[in-house]
């Protein structure tokens, strides 16, 4: 990633990025590691992805430890940041990044396929910023490390402000993720804690790869992204460094759009 090397502006801090094994978590945690933090890289399956992971970040003099927990579950987030405040001392940063589709339209979607959603990207994120939140009243302020007591950033989508015809489950969670955000940011402000949002567009990585299997789709797809161009995992990798430093010490509650001016259509021409 291209970041120079000097730029370190998290270094002694430490953050748990969930759902890091691929896609944009993956790009999340070497940024973070790049810029200074030890990254706790959780996954649910994926051992080898976050081990390569985890290797390369310390072959770069990073720090980083893998853990293995589905962020639905109550004793498996607990234990994930109990294993980092037993390495490191605590935790600074929480980067709430697993999440999942199972699209369906809504005559034919199962109750499972909505309860499942809903309970990794809306119920997980309520779990570990809970967690995240305990840990950072618990350890107070330190001014050295950071202005402020602790970082959450919630990834949520473009999807929490465009409807998604065939993902209501999807769409429902991102929804809840972008309120849920704003109201941990609104009550935790007063302890000096930041909550803030990634709302990525179009981001190549694993999710929708089906989505673009053909060059048709492709076309579809960049026709609703006013920039041209379909994301990478960096891009939202460089925002997240970005909310998790004090450079945006006056930012909480506030919603990142990465998605290349997807949310501005419709209303837009094509434009050439
Ligand atoms: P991805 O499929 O590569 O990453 C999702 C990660 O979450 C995977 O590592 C997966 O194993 C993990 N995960 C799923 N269920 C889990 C659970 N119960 N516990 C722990 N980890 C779990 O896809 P991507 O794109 O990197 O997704 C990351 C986040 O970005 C998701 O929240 C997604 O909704 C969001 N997003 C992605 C966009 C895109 O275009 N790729 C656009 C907007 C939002
Ligand atoms: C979805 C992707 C989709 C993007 C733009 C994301 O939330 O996970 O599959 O490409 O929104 O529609």
């Amino acid at each position: 990633m291209n970041i120079p090397n000097d730029y370190r502006p998290l270094t002694g801090q430490r953050a748990i990025v969930t759902g890091a094994n691929t896609g944009i978590g993956a790009a999340v945690a070497e940024a973070l590691a790049h810029a200074g933090a030890k990254v706790v890289i959780n996954y649910l399956s994926g051992l080898d992805q976050a081990e390569t992971l985890a290797r390369r970040i310390r072959g770069r003099d990073g720090d980083a430890i893998v853990f293995e927990a589905d962020v639905s579950r109550e004793d498996q987030v607990k234990a994930m940041f109990r294993t980092a405040v037993e390495h490191w001392g605590s935790v600074d940063i929480l980067v709430n990044n697993a999440g999942l589709q199972q699209d369906a339209a809504l005559v034919d979607m199962s109750l499972e396929q909505w309860n499942k959603v809903i309970e990794v990207n809306l119920t997980g994120q309520f779990l570990c910023a809970r967690e995240a939140a305990r840990e950072f009243l618990r350890r107070g302020r330190v001014p050295e490390l950071s202005r402020s007591t602790g970082k959450i950033i919630c990834m949520s989508s473009v999807h929490d402000v465009i409807p998604w015809a065939g993902h209501a489950n999807y769409a429902a969670s991102k929804g809840g993720v972008g309120m849920l955000m704003k109201t941990l940011a609104q009550e935790l402000a007063v302890h000096k804690i930041r909550v803030n949002g990634i709302s990525p567009g179009a981001i190549k990585t694993p999710i929708n790869y089906e989505a673009r299997d053909t060059q048709e789709e492709v076309e579809a797809l960049l026709k609703l992204i006013p920039y041209r161009r379909i994301g990478e995992p960096e891009d939202v990798a460089r925002a997240a460094v970005w909310l998790a430093s004090d450079e945006s010490d006056y930012v909480t509650g506030a919603t990142l759009y990465v998605d290349g001016g997807m949310t501005l259509y419709p209303g837009f021409e094509g434009g050439g």
